[in-house]
């Protein structure tokens, strides 16, 4: 095949990539779709300029209008977020993360967080971010029934362990970290307390989950994409009033793991952080209502669904079990989903230690949601999951009714200009 031919085909497979969303159920706990506004600050000029350094302090010419677009979003990111300090430059929540760890932490120092089995993300991980900075790790116990760090172990461990950074949030994410119990334990023994909401920052922001720099985390991560329905990107976000605390923060991201740090992506996230002001309260609390709704309507057709003695969850997600642990059931369902018009991830459970195998999945709320379905869609999604896994229907049959209600939901809600959630497409 000759190059302009491979154009053809990559340009099939984007535009085939987006239909195949637009026909199905987008449940996949860390996707979520941007707004029209959003899309054109994306989709602008912007995507081809260079602004090293911070508003009004730069090394390139050409950047005052840029100035005015990160500045509006630096004063309502500490709006939206409730912090004196905002970094909105990292391009992911990984380099959020990768950033923050560079700034507060030295190769070999110890630092404590979730384990990926339990839910923590790989850029907490040797294999990941933690590994980039050479630090020793030392995994929370974990309280299975709870879904959360186990509080009197973790303690215990903390103090014993005296890390330079407690990190603490995770992938898996059902419930609030026990932030308050922990925090202090962290302080008494000179450790920075990181609260990574990589996927619960819209939720925070919305007033509807914790509030981690209240409760006394030192620094927050965030991806801007998740729960937060912005680009692709990161935030870097703290209450503190220590300047060199600040000036820490923003070279860990520049230029600690950005040169360029994509002003378009930038510019989409001051368009999301202005309409997240106005929709963000409400759209964080439908999400979570529709979790809710999900999360029992499954259990109702009979599914397995973790959690249940604490009501399931109290966040955008939710876990369900679907075979014996490391069977790779999680993946088969995921598969027979898939086929089915359902996009969602197999996810570890606790017990499984095969990520490519694992008995789970992982489902979520944030795009359903911002398509404007509320509580009674998830009855519906409740059947359409059972239809493909109790009952064992047809792949096909559901995909074509999945596509019919599906048509219902094209519109990007909870913004100025609700337009197309998939624009551009025949
Ligand atoms: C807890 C946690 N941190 C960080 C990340 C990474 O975010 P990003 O994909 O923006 O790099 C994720 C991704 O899902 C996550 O779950």
């Amino acid at each position: 095949m000759g190059t302009r031919e491979s154009v053809t085909r990559a340009l099939e497979a984007i535009e085939n990539s987006g239909r195949h969303y637009r026909d199905s159920l987008p449940m996949i706990a860390s996707e979520n779709i941007i707004s029209p506004l959003v899309r054109k600050a994306c989709n602008s000029d912007l995507h081809g300029r260079y602004a090293e350094g911070l508003p009004f302090k730069r090394y390139y010419q050409g950047c005052d209008d840029f100035d005015t677009i990160e500045d509006l979003g630096i004063i309502s990111a500490k709006k939206v977020f409730n912090c004196t300090f905002a970094n909105i430059q990292s391009t992911s929540g990984t380099n959020s993360n990768i950033g923050t760890l560079k700034a507060l932490t030295k190769p070999g120092d110890t630092i404590t967080a979730v384990s990926t089995a339990d839910g923590g993300h790989i850029s907490h991980a040797r294999m990941g971010g933690v590994g980039v900075r050479g630090l020793n790790l030392i995994t929370y116990p974990w309280d299975e029934d709870r879904m959360e760090p186990d509080i009197d172990a973790s303690a215990k461990l903390i103090r014993e362990s005296e890390p330079s950074l407690a990190l603490f949030g995770q992938s898996v994410f059902l419930f609030p970290t026990p932030m308050k119990e922990l925090a202090d334990v962290a302080h008494e023994v000179d450790a920075k307390v990181m609260y990574d909401s990589a996927h619960v920052l819209g939720l925070i922001a919305g007033g509807q989950f914790q509030d981690p720099l209240g409760e006394g985390a030192d620094v927050m991560t965030g991806s801007s994409h998740k729960t937060f329905p912005g680009p692709q990107g990161g935030f870097v976000l703290s209450k503190s009033e220590d300047e060199k605390f600040h000036r820490k923060l923003n070279s860990g991201i520049f230029p600690g793991v950005c040169s360029s740090y994509h002003l378009h992506h930038v510019a989409g996230k001051v368009i999301s952080l202005l309409e997240f002001e106005e929709f963000g309260e409400k759209y964080a609390s439908d999400i979570i209502a529709n979790s809710k709704a999900l999360a029992s309507a499954l259990a109702s057709e009979g599914f397995d669904v973790l959690a249940e003695d604490r009501g399931y969850t109290e966040s955008h997600q939710v876990v369900t079990r679907h075979g014996e642990k490391d069977s790779g059931a999680g993946r088969k369902a995921a598969k027979i989903l898939e086929d089915s018009g359902i996009i969602t991830n197999m996810n570890m459970l606790p017990g499984d230690t095969k990520a490519l195998s694992p008995s789970g999945l992982r489902l979520g709320t944030p795009e359903l949601t911002r398509l404007g379905m509320g509580t009674d869609e998830m009855q519906d999604i409740a059947k359409f999951f059972s239809r493909a896994l109790i009952s064992k229907e047809s792949p096909k049959n559901i995909r074509n009714d999945i596509m019919s209600f599906k048509s219902n939901f094209q519109t990007v809600n909870y913004c100025f200009e609700p337009g197309p959630a998939y624009p551009g497409l025949d």
